[in-house]
């Protein structure tokens, strides 16, 4: 008898998600879609820094799969985000191109870890997402 109520949560969740799926606009972007088109052709497609583009700049683009390790384990949101951020106003002092896309549209009530939360372009929320499933353990 107890299996009954297991059947109709898979079922229901199953449900869900194929609304979820058939709803979303074309146009969605994913924080995976946007490190492919803004980031991958320098960090690389796994984040290590070995990009197509990588061998001909002057700096190496760092190894993003190491931003936790680096920072005793705990993933750097709010940082990596000023970094995208702060790259949108000093165009051309910097090696990462203007970002500007991933700053428009929608906002989010975002905590980076702080307690606070800002409202956050919902596509650099999306990018540091995806960022932290690339951190290697
Ligand atoms: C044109 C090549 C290029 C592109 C495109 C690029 N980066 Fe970078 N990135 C670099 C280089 C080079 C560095 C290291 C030197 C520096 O900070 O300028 C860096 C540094 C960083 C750092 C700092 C890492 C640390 O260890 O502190 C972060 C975070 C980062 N990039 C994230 C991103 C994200 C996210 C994207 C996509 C939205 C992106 N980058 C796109 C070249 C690039």
């Amino acid at each position: 008898m107890h299996i009954m109520p297991v059947v109709t949560a898979v079922g229901l969740s199953a449900l869900l998600f194929a609304c979820v799926e058939y709803g979303k606009p074309p146009e969605k972007t994913t924080g995976a879609h946007d490190y492919n088109d803004y980031c991958a052709a320098c960090h690389g497609p796994t984040g290590k820094g070995d990009g197509e583009t990588a061998a001909g700049l002057g700096k190496k683009p760092a190894d993003l799969t190491t931003l936790a390790a680096r920072n005793k384990g705990a993933f750097p949101t709010t940082k990596v985000m000023a970094q995208i951020w702060g790259y949108a106003g000093k165009k051309g002092k910097g090696v990462m191109p203007d970002f500007a896309p991933l700053l428009e549209g929608d906002t989010v009530p975002y905590d980076g870890g702080d307690g606070i939360a800002t409202p956050t372009p919902i596509r650099l929320v999306e990018l540091a997402e995806y960022l932290k499933t690339l951190q290697v353990k």
